[in-house]
């Protein structure tokens, strides 16, 4: 939204173009914009199916468009879909409308799961529905509030709010109040980014709505006006002001940092260039009246591809940083300490608990069971990891002396939101493990540890997993600093991961190899086994899923344990086959597992530490430098990661956004 800024609107559309292609990563089926037309009563909507380049050409392509009519105010809204309800298809694609002339227009991300009670009652007051999604009813359902109540705003967006169920984050804009905007949100993530002039200072305080009020804003005096409503800066000229609104800083960093995250049921509206924030309940008693405006300190370059072909081929390479920054100022190799800030005040009740619960999806699932032996013996607390998913379907037992830890890149992950609600509501402690300040999840639970890795857009999770590894493995040092049995281990740990970064470069050196074995050996494969036990077993499981993910190469983790069990079954001189053997205390136990394959015919590529001269030279080996147990993960993962590039790479798949999946999912 801007005002009093000249803009034209090539301009506008260029922003929020720009936007949504930061945001691909969430969803990327189908993408839209709506844009004020030649009057304030009039809204142009553009959508397209496929990625926003195709929204782009669309619009460039349109000859009767104006593209230097210039706005002094204007309010635009854009959406990058990722298909719930509905077919991926022009027709399903946001903005969705109230009417032809686009009375009210809406944005929406989550599920409204009232959405099919709504739309039978709207149906039978004769409203025509467009498309098939949930989000189609806030539009319909402002107009008829609206119309019934003979347009009263306040209590037009009220009703509507209250209305609606499910999780969502949505922009609303109508053409009968030119130059607002209504956001809100439930579950589901959305900041606001203010830009002003240089001097500017603003203040925001809430107003009208009769609801609670709340206070946005810094310390700093409120906003002066002229008579014009012009905003003033501090040497009494006019200012210009504007917001920009989406679920991921990633969309707005470039025009300013500057940003207010909201919450759970706030509702903000921005009229003629002031933000005003209003609750919808007042029962909300652990509800602070204040929202900061925080100072964001991603920078465009970080979420930027640079020199490399894809975003995850760059947060493959950015390992040897990213674990660095996830131990930065933590970790003191030379006093062998670890000091995690956001547990200090909760380390005595840590230490108490009964059990430490670990949940989360996908790979960061794999991160907590890699880490999960470590964690069991340098605390000696029972340690569980559950899927989220798994976990609410079981309706899993949770106790007020359980310490559960929510681990999530995004942090706004739906299940694992609900699995983090259903434990504190049960009175445990909740720790959140994460790589997104402001999340969901890092302001929802009590403490936690931020991860620290960097912006990731790559759908396929890489630099996350190792970083939330070393963030778990940190918590287990810190847990443990005073068990003396401990001292030795843990000093073999911590010199080790002084070392780390070293060996990712290492590791990293082999990447030529693993592209030769991608093409050469596996690329025409249909599948690919990849095994491994103890704390490889995480390594393989982690591994078959960034293959699948990118490559569409069906594959799959097996713990060599359980090899005899029914694997083996699948074993012949065709079938591809991983084996993980490196130097630990199962190393023998491996051997076994390569005895069992080969006696099957089977001739496995095999992962195994630099100078290990035990494997014979029959065998292609993939080799890494030797680290202490516990942090060999990290080496066996990042060639597999590599490897699932080349793969994909060779099919031809888009890497950094593969079919079908999305980089946070916000839905059950
Ligand atoms: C999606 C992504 C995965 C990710 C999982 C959990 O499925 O495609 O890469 O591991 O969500 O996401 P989170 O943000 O909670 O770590």
């Amino acid at each position: 939204l801007n005002y009093l800024v000249e803009k034209d609107r090539r301009d506008i559309v260029k922003t929020l173009l720009t936007g949504l292609s930061r945001l691909e990563y969430r969803g990327y089926d189908s993408a839209g914009i709506a844009i004020d037309g030649e009057s304030d009563t009039e809204v142009l909507l553009f959508k397209q199916v496929g990625k926003v380049a195709a929204l782009r050409a669309k619009i460039d392509a349109d000859k009767v468009l104006d593209m230097d009519k210039t706005f002094l105010n204007h309010v635009g809204m854009a959406h990058t879909r990722w298909a719930t309800h509905g077919q991926p298809s022009e027709r399903n694609s946001h903005p969705h409308r109230s009417d032809p002339k686009s009375e009210f227009t809406v944005v929406h991300n989550g599920i409204i799961t009232n959405y099919k009670e709504l739309r039978t009652l709207l149906e039978k007051k004769g409203y025509m529905f467009e498309s098939d999604t949930d989000t189609e009813c806030i539009a319909k359902l402002a107009k008829y509030v609206y119309d019934s109540q003979k347009g009263s705003k306040t209590i037009t967006f009220t009703s509507l709010i209250k209305a609606v169920e499910g999780a969502f984050a949505m922009l609303l804009k109508s053409t009968h109040f030119p130059n607002e905007m209504i956001a809100t949100r439930r579950g589901s993530p959305l900041l606001i980014g203010v830009k002003t002039a240089k001097k500017l200072k603003v203040d925001f305080v809430d107003v009208e709505f009769g609801a609670p009020e709340v206070t946005a804003g810094t310390d700093q005096p409120p906003v002066k006006r002229d008579q014009s409503r012009a905003f003033l800066s501090e040497d009494g000229m006019p200012q210009q002001i504007e917001y920009y609104l989406a679920s991921d800083p990633s969309a707005i960093v470039e025009h300013t940092k500057r940003v207010l995250y909201l919450e759970d049921d706030d509702i903000a509206h921005i009229d003629d260039g002031d933000l005003h924030i209003h609750r919808l309940r007042r029962d909300d008693g652990n509800q602070s009246s204040f929202r900061t405006i925080q100072t964001l300190e991603m920078e465009l370059a970080e979420i930027m591809k640079g020199s490399f072909d894809h975003f995850m081929q760059k947060e493959i390479y950015e390992q040897p940083e990213s674990v660095v920054n996830t131990m930065r100022g933590r970790v003191n190799f030379e006093e062998c300490k670890v000091t995690l800030g956001g547990l200090s005040k909760y380390l005595s009740t840590i230490r108490r608990c009964r059990r430490v619960v670990f949940i989360a999806c996908g790979t960061s699932f794999h991160s907590c069971l890699a880490t999960r032996a470590i964690f069991e013996e340098l605390t000696e607390i029972p340690c569980q990891a559950e899927l989220a998913s798994d976990f609410l379907d079981r309706k899993t037992p949770i106790f007020r002396d359980d310490v559960c830890v929510f681990v999530s890149q995004s942090g706004e992950t739906a299940d694992t939101i609900l699995a983090l609600r259903y434990c504190l509501e049960r009175g445990a402690l909740c720790l959140g493990v994460t790589n997104t300040v402001g999340s969901s999840i890092s302001r929802e639970t009590q403490c936690g540890v931020h991860i620290n890795a960097g912006p990731e857009i790559g759908v396929a999770s890489t630099k996350a997993y190792t970083s939330q590894f070393i963030a778990l493995l940190l918590m287990a040092l810190q847990l443990s600093e005073d068990r003396i049995s401990m001292t030795e281990r843990r000093r073999q740990i911590i010199n080790d991961l002084y070392e780390l970064p070293r060996y990712i470069k290492e590791t990293l050196a082999i990447d030529a190899s693993l592209k030769q074995l991608a093409q050469e050996v596996l690329h025409k494969e249909k599948s690919l086994l990849i095994m491994g036990r103890g704390y490889q077993n995480a390594t393989c499981l982690e591994a078959a899923l960034k293959i699948k993910e990118v490559s569409y190469m069906h594959s799959e983790g097996i713990l060599a344990g359980e090899l005899k069990h029914g694997p083996l079954a699948l074993i012949d001189e065709n079938m591809p086959v991983i084996l993980i053997m490196t130097k630990d205390s199962l190393y023998p136990k491996v051997q076994s597992a390569l005895q069992q394959v080969t006696a099957r015919k089977g001739h496995p590529i095999i992962i195994c530490n630099k100078g290990d001269t035990n494997i014979s030279a029959e065998y292609r080996t993939i080799r890494v430098p030797q680290a202490v147990d516990c942090l060999q993960g990290i080496l066996t993962i990042i060639p597999l990661q590599l490897l699932s590039y080349h793969l994909a790479c060779l099919n031809g798949v888009d890497v950094d956004f593969p079919r079908n999946l999305a980089k946070s999912v916000t839905v059950e």
